[in-house]
């Protein structure tokens, strides 16, 4: 699966980077070119043409957020919150976030290490940012959720990706972590990582963590970890992080969101667990981004983290259902390759004789009415594959499995 050819991953061709530009854009920064096509976006957008689409392209659960989150928001609204809030977020939230890693993770976080942000898109945004300049090289390990690799972009940084590998019996993803030291170069300011991950369910374990944060810190490199998918393991109460492995003063970014476990995607909050000395530089790029996240909203976001654990044992019982119908489905398909995911609510699978993942998705459109997100979108060689969201309810999901084989068929 590796690509020997050495080119960059966020290099513009694989960006499907049209050199076109219109007379205005002219006068923008060169790196917004390279940043323009974000193929599964444009198959989101595509979909939206077609009248009752099945959208299973976009990360997120069908269920709305739950009442015992909404409504001390709405109490919050009524109480006057309309405020200005904390550039670094609510007090009161970064206590809950810290009480909160305490309880679910054992670990012990100071509040200067703990940052509110306006989504975990934000939270990816700030801490590269903060870190990379032009001509930094960043390893990161795919595939990976293509924002990722936009932000790597935007800071004018170029992607080494490092490929999992699907195993011969097609049962796992896995990774060589001597392929991620091997990629790291006198160039080379982080490791990006995303575990659990979005699109392969794939999970890094502790020792792997263990010796990529012995590395990083050798090399002087910031490890990245995205660990938005952290609680939707199966069969666990939460994956391995970072945080088991690392000194409170490791250049450790850890990205983190309200939107996957609690039903809150459309909130556009999460959070960012920094080096006490990243705090103020934080703060510093906050406050020319969006002076911080919403107020009111965090009066919800105290709640999903004090009282959801109930909620998120549901979410994941019915998520674990829908990866063992989608895997039975999928697994009755001559030519099909997927690795069952151990977390999240992804499959990301490849159908013999369908190379081509954005005409593909388009046929599915066209002719199914069925939105999946293309390959391609989480780096250069997963140009063959699709992933498929099956975080929705049960007749839904068979509905689009159904399409998916009639459109295989
Ligand atoms: C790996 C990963 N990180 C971060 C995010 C962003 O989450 P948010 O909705 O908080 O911006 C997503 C959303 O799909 C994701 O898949």
């Amino acid at each position: 699966m590796s690509d020997k050819t050495a080119r960059p991953e966020n290099s513009p061709d694989h960006l499907h980077g049209h050199s076109e530009t219109s007379a205005c854009c002219q006068f923008m920064r060169p790196v917004m070119d390279q940043i323009r096509h974000n193929p599964g976006a444009d198959i989101i957008r595509y979909g939206r043409r077609v009248p009752n689409v099945l959208a299973l392209g976009t990360g997120e659960t069908d269920t709305p957020t739950p009442e015992f989150i909404t409504r001390p928001v709405a109490d919050a609204l009524t109480a006057g919150h309309t405020f200005y809030g904390p550039i670094l977020g609510r007090t009161d939230l970064r206590q809950t976030i810290a009480e909160y890693y305490k309880s679910i993770y054992g670990v012990n976080l100071s509040l200067d290490r703990v940052i509110v942000t306006a989504s975990g898109t934000s939270a990816i945004h700030l801490s590269l940012t903060s870190i990379l300049e032009k001509g930094d090289e960043v390893v990161a390990i795919l595939p990976l959720w293509k924002n990722l690799l936009g932000a790597i972009r935007l800071a004018q940084a170029e992607t080494h990706g490092v490929d999992l590998h699907l195993s011969a019996d097609g049962k796992e993803w896995t990774l060589d972590l001597n392929e991620v030291f091997a990629a790291v170069t006198p160039k080379t300011r982080a490791i990006v990582i995303n575990t659990p991950n979005n699109p392969t369910g794939w999970v890094m374990q502790e020792d792997d963590m263990r010796a990529i944060m012995d590395f990083a810190r050798s090399r002087g490199l910031w490890v990245v970890s995205d660990e938005v998918y952290g609680r939707l393991v199966y069969g666990e109460k939460r994956a391995p992080s970072f945080l088991d492995v690392a000194k409170p003063d490791d250049k450790l970014f850890i990205v983190n969101s309200f939107s996957k476990n609690w039903a809150m995607t459309g909130w556009r909050l999460g959070w960012l667990i920094a080096p006490a000395a990243a705090e103020q530089r934080i703060y510093d790029l906050v406050l020319y981004d969006n002076m911080g996240p919403p107020n009111f909203l965090q009066f919800g976001a105290i709640a999903a983290l004090k009282d959801g654990e109930h909620f998120l044992e549901e979410q994941k019982t019915r998520f674990r259902a829908n990866r063992d119908i989608v895997c039975a489905a999928l697994s009755g398909i001559k030519g099909m390759h997927y690795a069952a995911p151990q977390s999240s609510f992804y499959v990301f699978f490849k159908m013999d004789g369908e190379p081509d993942c954005m005409a593909f998705a388009k046929r599915l459109i066209d002719d199914h009415a069925l939105g999946l997100a293309p390959g391609c979108s989480f780096g250069r060689n997963y140009e063959g594959f699709m992933r498929l969201c099956y975080a929705v309810s049960e007749p839904l999901l068979r509905d689009a499995l159904d399409r998916l084989g009639a459109a295989l068929r």
